[in-house]
């Protein structure tokens, strides 16, 4: 797990965001930021010019030790957007495949000149791992590592909520499903609470709860009716089976009989509420189609606004590295 330095890692002496790793000892005011300089970006996919030249010149590495189709392409977007020159490290096929030490394909990699490394990797703190070791002139972006933290899906889904909601304080927010093994759970909790919501909820059976749920300050439901009950924002959870030691739950046929989200479970929310997912959905295990298809979902919305997000966090920390070389 990360080292108890590693939330000062991320930040420079002026408090400007260097590496992003978790959400964890960031600011309120530099949450706003991510948010605000994400909005300027939004528009532009649309438009018919849709580049900025704030990267231009920089190489970005792209390093997924771990499968991904969303968060993998939108970051790979956003960097093209950004006017970045993008490397995508092929890990199946490469040496790390053949027993290569993480640390060897880093210094492999800063060799090849780099100015980012986006990481995904199966191993909690791995992101903070490289960021410790890579040479000053690098950043580090993490796109998930294991079950710690998945900070920029995080920002996305605070994006997305502003959007709809506006304001953060008045809100009650419900994240339902296998919060225990969920990175993306844990990142949002931290981002929720800094950004100061009325009552963040999880909601799921105690096998697929952390035990620890009332330090991260949140309170537990285990029933789905009373859990959603006059929530605004409703969060679910893919089950993260991949990440389960043994079986947590009886199936998921029951699974949806007692958490899988319908319209008439929905009723039990504000009549205003809005469904999120940060994706792959798992149709008729967690959700239902009619939801998940229906006028409160915002799963389409949650992707698109990530580009914006994940250009927003890459040229903050781009621009505190321009701050260095700007010194040397
Ligand atoms: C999440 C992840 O990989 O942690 N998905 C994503 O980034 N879009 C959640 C999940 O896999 O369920």
């Amino acid at each position: 797990m990360p080292s108890p330095r590693s939330s000062t890692l991320q930040l420079n002496e002026n408090g400007r965001l260097r590496h992003f790793l978790t959400i964890e000892g960031l600011r309120r005011e530099l949450l706003l930021q991510i948010l605000d300089t994400a909005e300027s970006f939004a528009s532009l996919p649309g438009r018919p010019v849709k580049k900025v030249p704030l990267l231009r010149g920089r190489i970005i590495t792209n390093l997924f030790f771990e499968n991904s189709t969303r968060t993998r392409t939108t970051f790979e977007l956003a960097e093209k957007l950004l006017s970045a020159d993008v490397i995508n490290f092929n890990i199946d096929v490469s040496a790390t495949a053949k027993g290569e030490t993480l640390l060897d394909t880093l210094r492999n990699i800063e060799a090849m000149h780099s100015d980012m490394f986006v990481v995904r990797h199966g191993q909690s703190g791995a992101a903070h791992f490289i960021a410790e070791h890579a040479t000053q002139r690098v950043s580090v972006i993490n796109a998930g590592d294991g079950r710690h933290a998945h900070p920029t899906q995080a920002m996305l889904d605070m994006f997305t909520i502003r959007k709809h909601k506006g304001d953060f304080t008045p809100l009650r927010i419900a994240i339902v499903g296998d919060v225990l093994h969920s990175r993306v759970a844990r990142s949002q909790i931290l981002a929720l609470n800094t950004l100061g919501v009325s009552e963040v909820r999880i909601v799921g059976p105690r096998t697929l709860l952390p035990t620890e749920a009332r330090s991260l300050g949140v309170h537990v439901f285990n029933e789905l009716a009373e859990g959603v009950k006059d929530v605004d924002v409703v969060i679910m959870l893919r089950l993260q089976n991949e990440r389960m030691n043994g079986a947590l739950l009886p199936n998921e046929h029951e699974y949806f009989q007692l958490y899988g989200l319908t319209d008439e479970r929905l009723e039990n929310a504000k009549p205003d509420a809005i469904v999120l997912h940060p994706g792959p959905i798992n149709r008729g295990i967690e959700m239902d189609s009619a939801v998940a298809d229906g006028p409160r979902s915002v799963i389409l919305q949650q992707v698109s606004y990530g580009i914006a997000v994940r250009m927003a966090v890459m040229s903050m920390a781009m621009q505190s590295q321009a701050d260095l070389e700007g010194e040397a």
